[in-house]
């Protein structure tokens, strides 16, 4: 997110030194030292679990980017042609770490800024429904620097221009399943968190998986550059893999969106686009004005799989309606949500949940009657207390009133955090500042210096 306040502060220097786009690797299958952790070996290839409509569903998240802007962007206008538009798509809150979260958790959780949290185990995900029904899954971060690492940030050498300082190219608040511990707590969930020298091996063995959560970096994403840059970068990763039939085959789909929108004051709207071979050839170029958000991507995927749901925003009606050209094939009556009856989600800070300091209310059960798109049962994480319902919890409570903070707050699990290798053949310095921090005056530095720098 950009606050224009805080955007006055950034020194003007700073500001022109806007770089251009140059490519991390040879190719988009290719292994760069730039991507910093070595390749260790591909993930298991599984059997197929064929869906309704597609047997692969990826989708690749750009940054900060309001809908009128990414229109008028070249990649963007071509890609477009090549799929479907998704003319009212749009993100659930500001800023970047809860639309994050929510793409897999089904809720935000109230949180209303970009800092370090580890969500509860006995919280369910995306995970969880996929993985009851044996389909494989992914999360591919560009400069993670090892499998399922799992600290704030990370800083490299800057491959843009190696006379700059060190660059924080990775940060964990792009990283969904990371956030939640019920997917850092199991060692096997944690290798599929990876990086893209993984995604090329990855891709050369056939193995990407049936689900894939895409993260270009700080500057490929257009967060700390513009959206000209990632227009670039799509065009030098995404646009060869969809003639790669280990990427796209014609039961691929392929939503490219953004995380949010970039102007607070108007609604938060986003760009979006399906992709793949799986969107019939007779709506490739049209448009669709179905009202999606976030949610749509779990409710989609679980009609497609005939999955279970979680019981959170991924079965209100309102939010998670199937992607059309889906909900006809299976038969989902998706909800006409249009003009004034689309929810504003340009709201932030002030919406009551377990990771909102002010509004603090506890992680509660999931509404267990609920039925979502795919039909199955709501899943129940173990050790979930079921009685802790919205209505037991009762209204929420100002812990910084109190001096406390969200009990979820604070430091990344520190059993997989060991060292992170050094960046393969580049030989420079990298930094892990989250490591060296302790203590929870510490931490509620860290996580000052972290709203601060919530871009
Ligand atoms: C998933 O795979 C396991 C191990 O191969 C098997 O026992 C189980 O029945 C499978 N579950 C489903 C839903 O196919
Ligand atoms: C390599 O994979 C193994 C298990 O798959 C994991 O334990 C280890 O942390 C990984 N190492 C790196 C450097 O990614
Ligand atoms: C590269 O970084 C150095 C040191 O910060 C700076 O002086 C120089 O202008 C940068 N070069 C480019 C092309 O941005
Ligand atoms: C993947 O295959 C391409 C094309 O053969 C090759 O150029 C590339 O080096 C391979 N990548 C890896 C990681 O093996
Ligand atoms: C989809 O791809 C498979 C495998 O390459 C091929 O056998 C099949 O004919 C293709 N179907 C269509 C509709 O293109
Ligand atoms: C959110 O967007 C609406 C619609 O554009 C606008 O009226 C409202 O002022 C915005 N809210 C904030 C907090 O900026
Ligand atoms: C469903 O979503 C709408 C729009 O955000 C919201 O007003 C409503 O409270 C939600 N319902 C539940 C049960 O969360
Ligand atoms: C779920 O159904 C049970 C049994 O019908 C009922 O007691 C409970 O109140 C329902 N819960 C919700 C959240 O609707
Ligand atoms: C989930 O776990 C957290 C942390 O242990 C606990 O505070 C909370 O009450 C639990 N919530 C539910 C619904 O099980
Ligand atoms: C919570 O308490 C803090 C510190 O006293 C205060 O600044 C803030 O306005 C309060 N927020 C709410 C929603 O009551
Ligand atoms: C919170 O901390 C402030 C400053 O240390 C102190 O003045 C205040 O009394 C504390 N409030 C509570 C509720 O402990
Ligand atoms: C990286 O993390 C450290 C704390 O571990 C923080 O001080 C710094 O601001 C973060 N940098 C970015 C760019 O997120």
């Amino acid at each position: 997110m950009i606050s224009y306040a805080f955007l006055a502060l950034i020194p003007a220097v700073l500001a022109a030194q806007a770089p251009s786009f140059s490519a991390p690797a040879g190719g988009p299958t290719v292994a760069s030292s730039n991507y910093v952790g070595q390749n260790n070996g591909t993930l298991t290839k599984s059997p197929v679990v064929a869906g309704k409509v597609f047997d692969r569903f990826t989708q690749i998240w750009i940054e900060n980017t309001d809908f009128a802007v990414a229109s008028t962007s070249r990649a963007f206008i071509e890609l477009a042609k090549q799929g479907i538009l998704l003319t009212q798509s749009y993100a659930v809150t500001h800023p970047s770490e809860p639309n994050y979260a929510a793409s897999v958790g089904g809720d935000f959780w109230g949180m209303g800024d970009d800092n370090l949290y580890n969500i509860p185990s006995n919280i369910s995900t995306v995970f969880d429904l996929l993985e009851a029904k044996n389909i494989s899954w992914a999360a591919y971060q560009e400069n993670l620097p090892f499998d399922g690492y799992q600290g704030f940030n990370f800083t490299q050498p800057n491959y843009l221009n190696s006379s700059a300082p060190p660059y924080t190219y990775y940060v964990r608040k792009h990283n969904p399943p990371v956030l939640y511990d019920s997917v850092t707590s199991v060692a096997e969930r944690n290798t599929r968190i990876r990086n893209f020298n993984d995604f090329a091996a990855d891709v050369n063995a056939s193995a990407i998986p049936q689900w894939n959560f895409i993260t270009p970096n700080m500057i490929n994403d257009a967060h700390d550059t513009d959206i000209d840059f990632a227009s670039d970068w799509l065009e030098f990763w995404l646009v060869p893999l969809l003639s790669n039939p280990n990427f796209n085959d014609n039961k691929t789909l392929i939503l490219l969106t953004f995380d949010e929108n970039e102007n607070y004051a108007i609604n938060n709207q986003i760009y979006s686009i399906l992709l793949g071979g799986a969107v019939p050839d007779s709506l490739k170029g049209t448009n669709d004005s179905t009202y999606y958000t976030h949610y749509s991507t779990l409710s989609s995927v679980e009609a497609n799989w005939g999955l279970g749901s979680l019981g959170r925003q991924d079965t209100n009606k309102t939010v998670s309606n199937v992607y059309k050209f889906l909900a006809d094939v299976v038969g989902y009556k998706n909800l006409d949500v249009t003009g004034n009856d689309i929810p504003l989600t340009n709201l932030t800070t002030t919406i009551p949940g377990p990771l909102n300091p002010n509004l603090y209310i506890p992680f509660s059960a999931p509404n267990m009657n609920a039925t979502g798109a795919g039909g199955g049962a709501v899943f129940a994480a173990p050790s979930l207390n079921l009685s802790a319902t919205p209505e037991v919890l009762g209204g929420p409570v100002n812990l910084t009133a109190l001096n406390q903070t969200v009990p979820a707050s604070g430091l990344p699990n520190s059993s997989s955090d060991s060292s992170p290798p050094s960046p393969s053949g580049s030989g420079g310095s990298s930094g892990d500042a989250t490591k060296s921090v302790a203590g929870s005056f510490a931490v509620a530095l860290a996580a000052a210096g972290a709203a601060l720098f919530m871009l």
